[in-house]
């Protein structure tokens, strides 16, 4: 259930990336759930301006499993390093 959700977040914005201003790899299916720029959900939190210090860290630890999660855990597994690391630099600029 959460998952099929997550897969139709991520295709929906996946089709629309293109015609954004070129964010990083994986970085336009963030903000399907969170606020970058409009609070998309007031469930879940904005990340749009965070240091990217902060937001790489948390994903690490999504990724890793140190940090109890219900989705991010799942999408944090897709992503190398190198991307996490440009998706937060992306993200911070973001406001
Ligand atoms: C399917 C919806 C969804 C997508 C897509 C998504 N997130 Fe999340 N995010 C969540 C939820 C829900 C949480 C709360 C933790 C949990 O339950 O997984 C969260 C938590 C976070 C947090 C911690 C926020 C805080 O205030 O502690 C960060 C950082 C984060 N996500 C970054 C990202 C990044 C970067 C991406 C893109 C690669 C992304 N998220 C894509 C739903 C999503």
């Amino acid at each position: 259930m959460m998952m099929r959700f997550a897969i139709s977040v991520l295709l929906a914005v996946a089709s629309g990336a293109a015609a954004m201003a070129a964010p990083p790899p994986g970085a336009a299916s963030c903000s399907g759930c969170h606020a970058v720029r409009d609070n998309a959900s007031p469930a879940i939190p904005s990340i749009g301006g965070r240091a990217a210090d902060e937001t790489f860290a948390a994903m690490v630890a999504f990724r890793d499993g140190t940090r109890p999660a219900t989705v991010m855990n799942r999408i944090a597994k897709g992503f190398s390093d190198d991307e996490l690391r440009a998706i937060a630099a992306w993200v911070a600029t973001q406001k």
